[in-house]
């Protein structure tokens, strides 16, 4: 079913926004470093256009479910249409000169949800640019995505960075997009068009995942204060002093995100003068780092990641917030079918996609 059967009518607003793969620096976003994504070929596009019934009314084709509601007050339950009216929210209290206005939102996404590619992120950005749209609102895409990391971090209460909106919001397919979290200034960088990125789906399922963020999250703002910085980012591999933590596990959390940043802009300078070998050596090291010091990987990501290597991938790494989701490696075109047809031994084939 479609919007105008729906809603009978047609959408006078519309817009899409895409999934990303974090192609290196993990957990480096909120603590004011640099990160590498690139956009997915999976989107998620909002429809949207006047409600004449003094009603919100959402449709979500994924869920095959519509919610009305006329307030935005946050479900108990952690239901998807929070995102939808965390966006209302947030949207409406940026610009009091808007008037809340009742809407028809129809959504629709081939993006596979709570698997580390930022599902939710695209959603709220996806939902915001329609708004922009619909209220003549003009928002830059920087300024939709420091919206849509609101919603997240004020409303739905998780405590994320900025990498996934901003990339969401201004990245371009097949391009990476080097992100300095700090000021927000970003480059776009074509990838080598004779290699290929391809993720496999570890399949480990969310919930367990946004509590190990959080405290992942909570151990790098304590490594911070320890270090008397105000942002992990600040320090390079060289300038850090790990007598300055005497706790084991902090100091391995912190570990990770310093030598990660160093890692960026290292593969950052690989992409741009085509040396992509060293660029799979980084993911590899950035791997050991997010497994080993933040421990965020599990065992059957360890394996997808070594099976990929045997396979033939240069590089291979966990991506996104970690205890699970996707892997990403990176091959050689010249190799892509064999290293796909090893991979076939071991996982279905809906379970490996190609960006
Ligand atoms: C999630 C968050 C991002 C970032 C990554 C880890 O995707 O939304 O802000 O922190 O995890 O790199």
């Amino acid at each position: 079913m479609g919007f105008k059967e729906l809603f009978n009518g047609d959408f006078s607003a519309s817009s899409s926004a895409h999934a990303r793969v974090n192609l290196i620096g993990e957990h480096t976003d909120y603590t004011g470093g640099y990160v590498l994504p690139s956009l997915l070929k999976f989107h998620t596009t909002v429809q949207i256009s006047k409600n004449n019934e003094k009603k919100y009314q959402v449709y979500s084709e994924n869920f095959d479910e519509k919610k009305i509601f006329s307030d935005f007050i946050k479900s108990k339950n952690n239901d998807w249409i929070d995102y939808i009216k965390g966006c209302l929210f947030v949207f409406y209290d940026e610009n009091k000169q808007i008037p809340n206005t009742h809407l028809n939102i129809f959504i629709s996404s081939n993006i596979p949800m709570g698997r580390g590619i930022s599902s939710s992120s695209a959603l709220c950005v996806g939902v915001l640019k329609s708004l922009n749209i619909f209220f003549n609102t003009s928002y830059s895409d920087k300024h939709i995505a420091i919206l849509a990391q609101k919603v997240e971090r004020n409303y739905i209460g998780v405590s994320g960075g900025i990498m996934d909106q901003m990339v969401s919001s201004i990245g371009i397919h097949r391009k990476a997009f080097f992100l300095d979290c700090l000021s927000l200034k970003f480059e776009l960088i074509d990838l080598p068009s004779d290699w290929v990125f391809c993720l496999v789906d570890s399949a480990v399922q969310r919930n367990l995942r946004d509590s190990a963020y959080n405290e992942r999250y909570n151990q790098l703002k304590q490594a911070e204060q320890y270090l008397e910085a105000e942002y992990l980012g600040s320090i390079k591999p060289e300038q850090f002093n790990e007598n300055k933590i005497n706790d084991e596990l902090i100091l391995k959390r912190a570990r990770h995100v310093i030598t990660e940043n160093a890692r960026v802009l290292d593969a950052k300078e690989c992409i741009i003068n085509g040396n992509i070998k060293s660029f799979g050596k980084l993911m590899n090291e950035s791997h050991q780092s997010y497994a080993k010091d933040f421990e965020a990987s599990t065992e059957d990501v360890d394996m997808i990641v070594e099976r990929s290597l045997r396979s033939g991938a240069e590089g291979a790494r966990l991506t996104g917030g970690g205890f699970g989701g996707f892997t990403v490696s990176l091959i050689q075109k010249n190799n892509f079918a064999t290293w796909k047809k090893n991979m076939k031994e071991f996982y279905d084939d809906e379970n490996i996609f190609e960006t």
